[in-house]
């Protein structure tokens, strides 16, 4: 099966004042139609920096993503708009929904840059919001609903185009175990009816929801025993107190 996604030699720095910062340093990845990858990496090891340059959200520094035999790269600004906008589902950690609206119009806003009649609008986000489990929350505000609840309308809005590749940024980062282990099971949800799904996670268990796991070091992607190696000196085992006898 052709890959969804071929990146190739992909490199993003930044230039801090003098110093420049590789948060991507030539990576090549082929990621599958329909598969359900996380992505794990200690602190600043260019997690955040890949998403966003496979959403279209940020221009690589040098290299190559092709989406579908299209090369993000050939498109003008308002190419990768309709790129994001057609084929990218992108879910934060902060959630980033607009405060002053309702669960509802929080959903249905996106759709407005699609062009989509107003009646419609509401009745996909409040179909969608179904689906998510929040139908009796449509007109709570952010404020109002809990943070598994934020990011289930995070993902709702993210679903409204009906994208081909869902782009989850550490989406349970903000939230308790049991609401973590929801927003997992939706994405693996996602998953299971077609969807190609890259999640950055920190926590280990999650990766039990994934096709693949992916591990990135210092802008890299690593094989998972580099991957060990660097993480066990990093993390040593706790020293045990208990004294045997
Ligand atoms: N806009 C920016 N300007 C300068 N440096 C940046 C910028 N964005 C990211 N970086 C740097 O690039 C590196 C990778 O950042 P990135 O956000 O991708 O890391 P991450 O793996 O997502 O980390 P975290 O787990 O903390 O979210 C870091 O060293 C970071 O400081
Ligand atoms: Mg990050």
């Amino acid at each position: 099966m052709p890959a969804l996604i071929t990146v190739t030699q992909l490199s993003k720095t930044f230039q801090m004042g003098r110093q420049k910062v590789h948060a991507l340093d030539r990576v090549d990845l082929a990621v599958a139609p329909q598969t359900f990858s996380t992505v794990m990496g200690p602190s600043g090891s260019g997690k955040s920096t890949l998403l966003y340059l496979l959403g279209g959200l940020d221009r690589p520094t040098s290299g190559q993503i092709v989406v579908e035999g299209q090369s993000l790269e050939a498109m003008d600004e308002n190419a990768l708009a309709e790129y994001r906008r057609r084929k990218v589902g992108f879910v934060f950690q902060s959630f980033n929904l607009i405060a002053s609206l309702s669960a509802l119009e929080n959903v249905a806003y996106p759709m407005r840059f699609a062009g989509v009649p107003r009646r419609r609008r509401l009745a996909v986000a409040r179909d969608l919001l179904q689906r998510v489990g929040l139908g009796d929350r449509l007109l709570h505000k952010p404020t109002e609903l809990s943070g598994g609840q934020q990011q289930r309308v995070a993902i709702a809005r993210a679903l409204v185009n009906d994208p081909a590749l869902i782009l989850a940024d550490e989406p349970t980062g903000n939230l308790d175990t049991a609401s973590g282990q929801a927003i997992m099971q939706l994405l693996a949800e996602l998953h299971h009816h077609g969807r190609t799904v890259l999640v950055v996670t920190h926590e280990l268990r999650m990766t039990a929801y994934a096709t693949n796991t992916l591990y990135m070091l210092d802008g890299r992607i690593v094989s998972h025993a580099e991957y060990e190696a660097a993480t066990a000196v990093a993390n040593p085992e706790p020293v045990s107190t208990s004294r045997s006898a």
